[in-house]
């Protein structure tokens, strides 16, 4: 029998990162000397698109590149890197660009200049015939507007997909509409905070279990927090858990982790694992993504994530 791998479409931002290092993250106000000017590919749907790719799944990765030498470049590699080019559409602006900051424990600050992304529109969408039908997970981020958000996941809800969204970067509260078309929510910890209007973000497991809770009481019925070295918590109909990484994990740049993660989670739920065992591979894949540096430079093999999964270690959180 014809081995079929599981089809995940991305729809989401392509950035190009220019990444400087800094001893220490600067506060409101302050400037700070840093090192060399460094360019990486980025953005959080193409780190999530590729990280599904690595992960095993076969990927349709919707985006707007500008019309400019950097969108030329970066639709090459995107298409040399094993993605179709059915989902790559351009526009008359510039690419999208991201300034980050990232200090020497690895941790990183972001700000983002949409450009093109700002472009993908569910009208442009829909002069590329059968663009979003494409089964078994929609996954989706929130640096592209939201009706594309929302038409990818009407359509997928329609093909009986599994929709996925990291609401990331955190923009205010996410339209009901929005809400009843996710599958699952995988949110940081401080847009868990931010969403499920927590004053401060959780620390300890009761906190991550009142977010978890609160978001599962605005009407979804899946959802993983990931928090960084803690790892993910998870809460669904029947459980609450935390998976935790592998100790020992060499830390060099922190960024895209959580893109690594949500693209790994996918490709699991597009297989119909168990939501414990997908988010299991996916916080394989965020601790193996941590060692090299630019968002992309880490994204792990199928094969090095279920390696490492051996040592995720799961603790169990009474519910209530
Ligand atoms: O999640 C990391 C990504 O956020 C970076 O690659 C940057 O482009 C921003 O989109």
């Amino acid at each position: 029998m014809e081995n079929k791998k599981p089809a995940v479409l991305v729809l989401g931002s392509s950035n190009i990162d220019i990444v400087v290092r800094v001893d220490k993250l600067p506060r409101a106000g302050e400037t700070v000397l840093g090192g060399e000017r460094r360019e990486y590919r980025g953005g959080k749907g193409a780190n999530q698109a590729l990280a599904s790719a690595r992960a095993g799944a076969e990927v349709r990765f919707v985006t707007m590149l500008g019309d400019d030498p950097g969108g030329d470049a970066y639709g090459l590699y995107l298409v040399e890197s094993g993605l179709s080019p059915d989902g790559i559409l351009r526009c008359k602006a510039s690419t999208g660009t991201a300034l980050i900051l990232v200090d020497g424990k690895g941790e990183n600050q972001i700000a983002v200049a949409r450009g093109a992304n700002a472009f993908l529109t569910p009208g442009r969408m829909r002069r590329r015939a059968g663009l979003l039908d494409f089964v078994d997970v929609v996954l989706a981020q929130l640096e592209v507007p939201f009706p594309s958000v929302m038409a990818a996941f009407e359509k997928g809800r329609r093909r009986g997909a599994c929709n996925v969204l990291n609401p990331a970067p955190a923009a205010g509260e996410l339209p009901d509409e929005l809400l009843r078309l996710t599958d699952v929510l995988a949110p940081n910890e401080t847009e868990a905070a931010h969403l499920a209007g927590l004053v401060k973000t959780p620390e300890t497991d009761e906190e991550f279990l009142r977010a978890a809770h609160a978001l599962r009481d605005m009407g979804l019925s899946r959802v993983v927090i990931t928090a960084g070295a803690k790892g993910a918590f998870l809460l669904d109909e029947e459980r609450a858990a935390w998976m935790r990484p592998p100790a020992g994990i060499q830390v060099v740049d922190t960024t895209g982790a959580g893109d690594a993660f949500c693209g790994a989670l996918a490709v699991k739920l597009a297989e119909c694992a168990p939501f414990q065992e997908a988010v299991r591979f996916a916080v394989s894949a965020g601790s193996c993504s941590v060692g090299k540096r630019g968002a992309q430079g880490g994204l792990p093999s199928r094969r090095r994530i279920l390696k490492n999964q051996r040592q995720v270690r799961r603790k169990q959180i009474r519910v209530g």
